[in-house]
């Protein structure tokens, strides 16, 4: 079954045409305008934080030791691999060449390992300011709770979709009690809202990753009633 299909059951979407959803739509567009705002103003003040929560401690160990680097000046080296052989949309292709501009500098790729497919591979040096601003956290968002500052965004793409329904309903409590009032969770999986969860999805946006083809994601925004 194609990934599009697997994620998401059509009822999930039915409310599309309701004027609820409607209404939820005109408070996702506020939200929009409201972090577009905050990126502006993090452009100048550097007011955004990121703090990764990961269960995995070769990732854990990664990211604290590339944090770790970054205190001593050190930028970090992303790779952005892109397989030729797929048949990307331009938006995608677009999104690949410019990945990474606003918080490093294109560098020299390193050579495209041989694994039997033809890739192009693009590097950027991220600044060490920016990696910084990183801080990695061992923490299973299924049944830890979380007793630190809360969030305003959370993003969980590509989590979630490895639990069954019980663990994404604990994960999505335990989401909730993390985030600020108002805050937003952004997923690739169509969650269910149990009626005492305060989140609710306000809406879904579709992408294609290449035509033809099975790729892509509904990403869907839930917001902290
Ligand atoms: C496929 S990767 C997705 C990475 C990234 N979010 C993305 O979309 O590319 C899944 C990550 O989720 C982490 N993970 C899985 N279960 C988790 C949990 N219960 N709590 C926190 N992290 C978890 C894994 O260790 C892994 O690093």
């Amino acid at each position: 079954m194609s990934r599009l299909r697997r994620i998401l059951h059509p009822t999930d979407f039915s409310r599309a045409s309701s004027a609820a959803f409607k209404r939820a739509v005109g408070m996702a567009k506020a939200d929009r305008a409201m972090y577009e705002r905050l990126a502006a103003q993090d452009a100048e003040q550097r007011l955004v934080e990121v703090t990764t929560l990961d269960i995995s401690e070769r990732v854990n160990e990664h990211l604290r030791t590339v944090t770790g680097r970054a205190r001593s000046g050190s930028p970090s080296m992303l790779r952005f691999p892109l397989d030729l052989g797929l048949p990307w949309t331009p938006e995608v292709i677009d999104y690949w060449r410019r990945v990474g501009n606003q918080i490093g500098a294109e560098a020299q790729a390193p050579k495209a390992p041989a694994i039997g497919r033809q890739l192009a591979v693009r590097a950027v040096r991220i600044r060490p300011d920016v990696v910084m601003r990183v801080v990695p956290r061992d923490f299973n968002v299924v049944t830890e709770r979380w007793n630190g500052a809360p969030f305003d965004l959370i993003i969980a793409t590509n989590v979630l979709v490895y639990y069954d329904t019980l663990d994404q309903s604990l994960a999505l409590a335990n989401i909730e009690a993390m985030l600020r009032p108002g805050g937003i969770l952004l997923s690739n999986d169509a969650l269910l809202e149990l009626p005492v969860s305060g989140m609710r999805s306000l809406g879904y946006l579709t992408v294609s990753y290449s035509t033809p083809g099975d790729n892509g994601d509904h990403i869907v925004w839930y917001r902290r009633g």
